[in-house]
């Protein structure tokens, strides 16, 4: 009987175009070819009602059995295409390759010595606080000892928001906001961001500076130079040398800028093999930050009785500090973001 002999021939010929199915694409086709719903065995299943109600058993069975046959073949053919498929995936794959490591992040030369100098100070017993970018003419000028119209203001390229409104052109308004906010002693260091109108190779428009302050009864011009030079040998070495040159700054009195000497040359002024230094000029020396004792001015403007009270201040500019300690040539290192730049500081 023909059906059947069809249903027979239905396993050869699979078996056949298995043979030539190399792909799981080709083998889902031949899938639906002979067992869709409109497939091989579909269509011959069709032909069931033609068959007498004495035959159909039989084909039936025998139908049934084709289908299992047929599966087995298919499911068979599947599971080695797709072993093949992935023994080649792991061909590929060599686990003995070394792996990739992650990009390590970096901190910035100006953070690094932020955390240097503000971790000295807290071991002294400083503590560390933060005040606004944009500032009041108060509190940047006038309580610092510099009323409407007085000179220093020119020194300073203020950038403006408004008349009475600008970007902080340095940290000391930090001196006045920390002695209104608390009582003597009181000893902090400030870090952040200060603002002058000012661009060239050895001036950016935002740099960094820490203003420090210490405030008591007996604070003397003493303890300012020990406390200066003990910070000084602790960032650039226990053989530097510090010098106190008299200088002025409005709100302390009386004033002193502070050289190191030259950590490039050693203080020599020029380099072993006799080329001059460039970092000092051949002087030995560098100017590293500004000091003062606290003018009686500031402490009538924040109602401290100078009588009574005395004390220090100092503000550095970090990026100055960080230039020498690495030896970082030009300014403009430090705002360009360059990686190459950034990452040799781990
Ligand atoms: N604020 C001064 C400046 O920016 C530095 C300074 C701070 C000087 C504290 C004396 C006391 O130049």
């Amino acid at each position: 009987m023909d059906l059947l002999n069809e249903l027979e021939s239905l396993v050869p010929e699979l078996e056949r175009g298995i043979g030539q199915a190399f792909s799981l694409a080709e083998l889902e086709e031949l899938r639906v070819t002979f067992l869709g719903r409109k497939g091989r065995l579909a269509q011959i299943m069709t032909r069931l009602p033609s068959l007498s109600p004495e035959e159909r058993p039989a084909v039936g069975q025998k139908a049934n059995a084709i289908k299992n046959s047929l599966t087995e073949i298919f499911d068979a053919r599947k599971a080695a295409l797709e072993a093949e498929k992935e023994a080649a995936q792991l061909a590929r794959f060599d686990a003995s390759l070394p792996g990739r490591a992650p990009w390590g992040g970096s901190l910035h030369p100006t953070t690094l010595v932020q955390e240097e100098i503000c971790g000295i100070f807290q071991k002294l017993g400083y503590d560390i606080a933060v005040g606004p970018e944009v500032e009041n003419d108060y509190y940047n000028f006038e309580a610092l000892n510099m009323p409407p119209e007085h000179p220093a203001r020119d020194m300073q390229d203020t950038l403006y928001i408004t008349e009475k409104v600008l970007m902080r052109t340095h940290t000391s308004p930090m001196q006045v906001r920390t002695m209104l906010a608390r009582k003597p002693p009181l000893a902090v260091v400030v870090p952040g961001k200060v603002y002058r109108r000012d661009s060239d190779l050895t001036h950016t428009p935002m740099f960094h500076q820490v203003e420090g302050l210490m405030v008591g009864e007996n604070v003397s011009f003493a303890h300012l130079r020990g406390t200066l030079t003990a910070f000084l040998r602790g960032v650039f070495g226990a053989k530097t040398q510090v010098r106190f040159r008299p200088s002025f700054f409005p709100f302390t009195e009386p004033s002193a800028e502070v050289d190191i000497s030259c950590c490039m040359c050693g203080g020599k002024g020029h380099h072993s093999n006799g080329e001059p230094c460039r970092v000092c000029k051949t002087t030995g020396w560098v100017e590293i930050l500004g000091c003062g004792m606290i003018d009686p001015a500031v402490f009538e403007a924040v109602g401290y009785d100078p009588k009574t009270i005395s004390g220090f201040a100092f503000g550095l500019g970090m990026e100055r500090i960080a230039m020498l300690k690495y030896g970082i040539g030009d300014l403009r290192m430090f705002f360009e973001n360059d990686v190459r730049f950034l990452s040799q500081f781990v």
